[in-house]
């Protein structure tokens, strides 16, 4: 049995999900659950798109053969007060500056584990730090499926795809694209021999500048397999980057690995 924890408000990259679920597993659950643990108290819980009628056709139109979609309340009934929070991978990226949200998301993903019994999850490279913290809490608490994860989906622009696109401004979902435009520079770089992380990291502020109604939130270079930063881009790494549109108040992450 597969499980597809989502936050709802459905697009084509957790239809790939779903898809990738689909083929291998007799049974797909998808979760559709805006995780309020997980948001910080100026964050956009209160926004985040929802919609669970569309949500609902969706899955029924990609073979889904349960959507669980829980309240606030049965997730955390009066008196919760149980956390699972993975330590280090945590410490940099959207863990730095998402106080308090892997902790959420760890909660979260435990309970959604508990509650379906999987056998496989899916999850979204888009979310690189989410999938690497989620995969080693199941490593680390010998939790009884595998994680399996799925490439990231873009528009054709390269924009990629995620539930808060929707609440981008026209101005701004035209200026979104240079996210990804600036982290296919950096790939580039890379390829033909940068290893300096500061170089890098001007090209990607350099390009992300043209996006001028977002403000970066961070420019990383992390490695691959344990999310700390490198002062030599060298081996398996990840370039990651957050950019926060605050005349809508949306945040995008992105990022594109290298290997050097
Ligand atoms: O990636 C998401 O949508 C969420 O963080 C998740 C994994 C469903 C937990 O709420």
């Amino acid at each position: 049995m597969a499980l597809v924890p989502t936050m709802g408000a459905l697009h084509e990259g957790h239809l790939s999900l779903i898809r990738a679920a689909r083929v291998e597993n007799d049974v797909v659950v998808v979760s559709a659950f805006v995780n309020p643990m997980q948001f910080g108290p100026r964050e956009d819980l209160e926004r985040y798109p929802r919609d669970l009628g569309r949500d609902r056709r969706l899955c029924e139109g990609a073979g889904v053969d349960l959507l669980f979609s829980p309240t606030a309340e049965e997730m955390y009934p009066r008196g919760f007060s149980t956390w699972v929070e993975v330590e280090g991978l945590t410490d940099g990226l959207c863990g730095r500056h998402r106080p308090g949200h892997f902790r959420g998301v760890c909660t979260v993903v435990t309970k959604l584990f508990n509650i379906c019994s999987p056998d496989r999850a899916y999850f979204g490279e888009k979310d690189a730090q989410q999938l690497a913290v989620v995969a080693r809490m199941v490593r680390d608490l010998d939790m009884r499926l595998a994680i399996v994860p799925c490439p990231t989906v873009r528009e054709a622009d390269g924009l990629a795809m995620s539930s808060r696109n929707a609440r981008l401004t026209p101005e701004e979902r035209a200026q979104a694209p240079s996210v990804y435009r600036a982290l296919s520079a950096a790939k580039k770089l890379v390829e033909t021999g940068e290893r300096s992380v500061v170089a890098v990291r001007d090209a990607i502020r350099t390009v992300l500048a043209e996006a001028d109604l977002g403000e970066i939130d961070y420019v990383e270079i992390v490695r691959a397999d344990d999310m700390a930063q490198v002062s030599v881009v060298e081996g398996s790494c990840l370039i990651a980057v957050a950019v926060n549109f605050g005349g809508s108040g949306t945040r995008l992450i992105d990022n594109i690995r290298v290997s050097a």
